[in-house]
């Protein structure tokens, strides 16, 4: 498989990735997105330049888009992940929602 963490790799792919391979490089990108959002909002709070902090602002909301998406992916590629999540979400609400 591919290695997606090494920044300088260059995407050749000799073959399609398989299933299990698709769904860890998805996940990956899912962790690439929020890096990026984290970057981009240290960037904002490092400067009182209003252009550049309009612009990332920008970007930092198509950031989240993407992430929506990925995850909407992640639902699609593993069905079984996506069922453990939503008992994650239901026990976080409930947990979250006691301590009212
Ligand atoms: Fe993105």
């Amino acid at each position: 498989m591919t290695d997606f963490a090494k920044v300088n790799c260059v995407f050749k792919p000799d073959r399609k990735l398989n299933p299990t391979e698709m769904l860890r490089a998805i996940k990956f990108a899912v962790s690439s997105e929020f890096e990026a959002i984290q970057i981009y909002q240290q960037i904002m709070e490092s400067t009182d330049d209003k252009r550049i902090i309009n612009v990332l602002k920008e970007i930092t909301e198509d950031e989240k888009k993407h992430v929506g998406g990925l995850y909407k992916l992640l639902e699609f590629l593993s069905p079984a992940d996506n069922e453990i999540y939503q008992e994650g979400y239901a026990e976080t609400v409930e947990n979250f929602t006691d301590g009212e």
